[in-house]
């Protein structure tokens, strides 16, 4: 069902970005469903890992078929200190942005990554300062993945000039529930040029630099990327967090503050702004419509001009905080530079609403964030729109579902004839690690692999 809504949308005349050239995670949307391993490299010895990248190269994959969206795709980034250790030239390493070269540990001030987030209390392997590489093997089914898993682990193998310090595997069923046991991966933006062809109803795509170095972005003209350009250009950023969920905590919550399980489920439902099934709670504000959860076509084509006093679909809840779209206190062209191509990846179990015990089991997501500018966007995303209310004219109430939550958390729902009002919410995914990534393109993964 949805690989045949892609091939609808793919007209090849409006193909204007050198698809063969970008790695096709920026395109590809992720298969449903969906079973993949992210890894997290080490280099010890830059000729070595040189050599391991010559040897990967042929099956880094572009985004020349993003449409047909079949069979693995292998991902590889590199952080700054990865192109550091590589040999990447100074001259070239000192283009890149500066939030990029701090990393993300030490970017925790401008994202409130504070309290349980802090840095300090992430995992092991992210407190190094070891992460060079970062790689991703999506596909969208087990046989696919595997043997791409094998084939890339046969161009690691003997290699002793590089260590893989993370190995995380994850698979997920037809429903493309996260671990809340909400749909996920539903609204993204599109990029001009891809060869979209958009529905009737769908947001225009945004242009293309602003999530692909070397191209004009919503302004019209090209910001600056690292040099030189066979290095920056069709590249792009990317930022990953790993989250482990306390979706008992959430859940308690739930039951907490509702006097039925209907009730706890529109309780749920406003926290994200959609329900289970992916239905907007704008187009089904009372009980969730799995038919609509379902319709690609349909889930995501809503605006909130409608509701105007956040009644259906509260201005605290993640996606209104995260996408305001048209909401009246936002103006339109700001919102839409703060848009960010999603590709997180869920791992572990699903908690049903009745489980109120953490059973210390490890689930969550790799949140997976891309653009042009995406440590920027992750900032101010995190920052301004999840935890600070002030946007919205809600005080210090943060995101119910990514905020970092205090002795004064809040959560508000209006509602007839007043406003609902939740307090003692924890925080519901909380940081372990993370980084932030460059992108290259396929040009420049094999410039970096010639480096002298
Ligand atoms: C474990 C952490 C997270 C969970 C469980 C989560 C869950 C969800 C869910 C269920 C949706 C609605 C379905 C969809 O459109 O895909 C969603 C949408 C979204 N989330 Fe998250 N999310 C998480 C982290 C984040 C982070 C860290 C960010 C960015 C800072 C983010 C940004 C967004 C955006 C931009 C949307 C789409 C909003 C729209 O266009 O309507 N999420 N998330």
């Amino acid at each position: 069902m949805a690989l045949e809504f892609l091939k609808r949308i793919f007209n090849p005349n409006k193909v204007e970005i050198e698809l063969n050239e970008i790695q096709a995670l920026i395109l590809r949307s992720r298969p449903i469903p969906y079973f993949g391993t992210v890894a997290i490299i080490e280099i010890k010895d830059a000729v070595a890992a040189r050599q391991m990248l010559q040897k990967l190269l042929p099956i880094v994959s572009s985004a020349e078929d993003w449409h047909k969206n079949e069979g693995a795709s292998v991902t590889l980034t590199f952080t700054y200190k990865g192109l550091e250790k590589i040999g990447v030239p100074k001259e070239s390493l000192e283009t890149f942005p500066e939030s990029f070269k701090e990393g993300m540990a030490d970017r925790s001030r401008f994202l409130y990554d504070i309290g349980v987030n802090d840095p300090k209390n992430w995992e092991r392997v992210f407190k190094r300062s070891h992460i060079h590489i970062a790689a991703a093997i999506i596909a969208n089914n087990e046989e696919a993945w595997k043997s791409k898993l094998e084939e890339f682990r046969s161009k690691l193998a003997d290699n002793r000039g590089i260590e893989v310090i993370l190995s995380h595997n994850f698979s997920v069923s037809e429903e493309v529930k996260n671990v809340f046991g909400f749909r996920d991966g539903i609204s993204n933006p599109e990029i001009e040029g891809s060869g979209i062809e958009v529905p009737p109803g769908f947001d225009r795509p945004l242009k293309a630099g602003e999530f692909i170095l070397g191209y004009p972005g919503e302004a019209g003209t090209i910001k600056p990327f690292p040099q030189p350009e066979v290095l920056g250009k069709n590249g792009s950023f990317m930022v990953f967090r790993k989250y482990q969920s306390q979706v008992a905590e959430f859940n308690q919550f739930v039951k907490e503050n509702s006097s039925s399980p209907e009730e706890g489920e529109l309780l749920a439902a406003k926290m994200v702004g959609r329900w289970r099934s992916g239905a907007p709670l704008v187009l089904a504000p009372e009980k969730d419509d799995e038919k609509l959860g379902d319709d690609l076509q349909k889930n995501n084509d809503f605006s909130f001009k409608d509701d105007e006093y956040g009644k259906k679909c509260p201005f605290s809840s993640h996606i209104r905080r995260m996408n305001p779209r048209d909401s009246k206190s936002f103006v339109l062209e700001d919102e839409r530079l703060h848009r960010i191509i999603r590709r997180s990846v869920t791992f572990g179990d699903i908690v049903p609403p009745d489980i109120t015990k953490n059973d210390g089991k490890e689930r969550g997501q790799y949140f997976i964030g891309i653009s042009a500018n995406a440590m920027g966007t992750l900032e101010f995303l995190q920052k301004q729109w999840a935890n600070d209310g002030n946007a919205q004219n809600l005080g210090t109430e943060k995101d119910p579902v990514i905020g970092v939550q205090d002795k004064d958390a809040l959560f508000s729902a209006p509602a007839d004839p007043f406003i609902k009002r939740y307090r003692g919410l924890q925080t519901y995914n909380i940081v372990k690690g993370g980084e932030y990534c460059f992108i290259p393109s396929i040009s420049a993964l094999k410039w970096i692999s010639e480096l002298p």
